[in-house]
């Protein structure tokens, strides 16, 4: 088995698979608008995540309002790009579909995973986005909960600016084959 060589995944003509390999983050937005088809399919991206016990424990707040999207900026300190963005997505856990006990903190796992399908299915369709952080920083929560109107059983878990690219750069190189373990570590 020689599964070492990075060229050899690289090969492989699959779509769903280059686009895995070749999203990076953006943060510089043209100011072109995104049509709503495009903003639905984000969202439908989102809601196809798997989730423990198919729980599907998120809200998603898609804004397209200037004034919020600046607002949201000025408080969030890595997030300062989402006031160039045309849109955002704020993706939330509803505390009031968590699961309990060991499970309590399984919906983190569940938002990520909606979060990453969205930031997937931004690059499949030419668009760019970038995660941005707001859980666990209670000052980020508090702020994007204020601007946001969030009810106190919905918890922001992050802030996913969205927009055409106006500047790309290169995958990161990743592939450090010493992190995998065959059988045993
Ligand atoms: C949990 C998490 C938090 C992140 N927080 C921020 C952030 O607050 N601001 C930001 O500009 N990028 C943030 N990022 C994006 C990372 O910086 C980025 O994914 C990483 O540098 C690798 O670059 P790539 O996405 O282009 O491969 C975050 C990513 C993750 C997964």
């Amino acid at each position: 088995m020689n599964i070492n060589n990075n060229s050899e995944n690289l090969a492989i003509n699959n779509n769903a698979y280059q686009n895995i390999l070749t999203r990076t983050s953006i943060r510089n937005f043209s100011n072109k608008p995104i049509k709503d088809e495009l903003k639905s399919a984000l969202l439908h991206a989102g809601m196809s995540a798997p989730s423990g016990v198919n729980k599907q424990p998120w809200e998603f707040i898609l804004i397209d309002n200037t004034e919020i999207l600046k607002q949201l900026a000025e408080t969030l300190p890595y997030a300062k790009m989402t006031a160039l963005a045309p849109m955002a997505i704020v993706v939330c856990g509803n505390s009031e579909r968590f699961l309990e006990g060991d499970d309590s903190t399984l919906w983190v796992q569940d938002v990520s995973a909606a979060s990453e399908n969205i930031l997937l299915a931004a690059h499949a369709l030419g668009l760019g986005a970038v995660w941005t952080c707001l859980y666990p920083h209670p000052d980020r929560m508090e702020s994007t909960s204020r601007i946001l109107h969030l009810p106190n059983s919905i918890v922001p878990f992050n802030l996913i600016p969205i927009g055409y690219p106006s500047k790309t750069h290169a995958p990161i190189n990743k592939w450090h084959p010493e992190r995998i373990h065959y059988n045993h570590f």
